[in-house]
């Protein structure tokens, strides 16, 4: 069964709306993940039947049994995406063409079933047509929108499920990190690594953050804002952080990231800056690079900046890197010119502001 078939989504909508005023203050400092608008998007699949039931309801539990597959297996997918207010007043939505790919993509290393491209996008639509209100008009805010995919069938044998349930959730979100764009203290996981060749690396699954938590809580001990994992056979070359991925920017303009060989997630904000920079003459390197390298261009002053990327923390300048051996610092404390530039460039063309060349925007409603 395709997604068109069963676009028409079964609306249940909220009986006691929240009111304008109660929406307004949990607009002003909505954090990060923590306040849900009123609605949800599930659709049911089946290996028997294909997709089918797909509803919006009311924001709440889901009832399922404690023998559920996901609670034990953890077969479970999710993307990350944003919608924006535009400053004509509409709607748009960031690349989710890209996020639906990287979802089919996930999707087939966790051997669950492929969602059509147009129910993804759809179940997306559906809830922000439904949430509209919910969606904050400031600046560096928006509406982050949440798919994921669970195992459903109730059985406790080792295979891929049989039934899945699909579902969007939204919620209002302001800066990531509370600071704005100063820059953050990164912590290297010397004993932790995330994702090693072969592994799941590659796809938005569950299983490799529950993996991360501990070298993120070691991180946060050692006062520092994110963990970065390294390769897991030298345990000498940078692979992403926790929930970012990143940068570094030399004296001659060029930008060095590591390169996409399956352990990292391929991030869509950093395929756009790696695009945003070469729009803009900077040279971009895809190679492995090693913390070595990191601590001596830092040292000799070559390296210029640092900086992470992600839906969520956007593009977010990075100070020092920290270990068990001590730490060094890139730059003076404040965010660099490069960093802020690309940082700048990217928002203005998520939030209309500024010509999209590459036709990145979609209108959502
Ligand atoms: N790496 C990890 C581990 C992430 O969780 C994220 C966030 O989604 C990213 C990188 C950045 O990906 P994207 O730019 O598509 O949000
Ligand atoms: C995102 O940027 O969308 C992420 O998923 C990062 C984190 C919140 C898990």
């Amino acid at each position: 069964m395709t997604g068109g078939d069963i676009l028409g989504f079964q609306r249940n909508l909220a009986p006691t709306p929240v009111s304008d005023a109660e929406r307004e203050a949990l607009l002003v400092n909505p954090g990060f993940g923590k306040v849900f608008t009123e609605h949800m998007v599930t659709v049911r699949y089946a290996d028997s039947k294909g997709w089918y039931d797909a509803r919006v309801e009311p924001f709440g539990p889901i009832p399922m049994s404690p023998a559920t597959a996901v609670l034990h297996y953890a077969q479970e997918i999710f993307e990350g995406m944003k919608a924006y207010r535009s400053s004509d007043g509409g709607v748009t939505l960031f690349r989710p063409d890209a996020n639906a790919r990287r979802f089919r993509d996930s999707a087939r290393r966790m051997a669950m079933p492929e969602i059509p491209e147009e129910l993804f996008l759809g179940a997306v639509r559906e809830l922000v047509t439904v949430d509209e209100k919910w969606i904050p008009g400031q600046a560096e805010s928006s509406l982050y929108l949440r798919p994921y995919m669970i195992a459903s069938e109730v059985f406790l044998g080792v295979r891929p499920s049989a039934e899945y349930l699909f579902g969007v959730i939204a919620c209002p979100v302001g800066a990531y990190f509370k600071g704005g764009p100063t820059p953050i203290k990164l912590w290297i996981s010397e004993e932790y690594t995330r994702a090693a060749p072969g592994g799941t690396g590659a796809a938005k699954c569950g299983g490799n953050y529950a993996t991360s938590l501990v070298a993120q809580a070691e991180a946060t001990r050692e006062g520092c804002d994110q963990v970065v994992f390294l390769d897991t056979t030298e345990r000498k070359y940078v692979d992403e952080l926790g929930g970012m991925n990143i940068f570094f920017v030399y004296d001659d303009g060029t930008l060095v990231t590591p390169p996409l060989t399956g352990t990292i997630l391929p991030g869509i904000t950093r395929d756009s800056i790696i695009q945003l920079a070469r729009d803009a003459g900077h040279q971009v390197v895809e190679r492995p690079y090693s913390v070595d390298e990191w601590r001596a261009d830092a040292g000799n002053g070559r390296l210029r900046e640092v900086f992470a990327c992600g839906t969520a923390a956007v593009v977010t300048p990075v100070g020092t890197l920290r270990s068990a051996a001590g730490e060094f610092s890139v730059g003076d404390g404040t965010p660099g010119e490069v960093t802020l530039k690309l940082r700048a460039q990217l928002l203005d063309i998520q939030q209309g502001r500024a010509k999209d060349p590459h036709g990145w925007v979609q209108k959502a409603l």
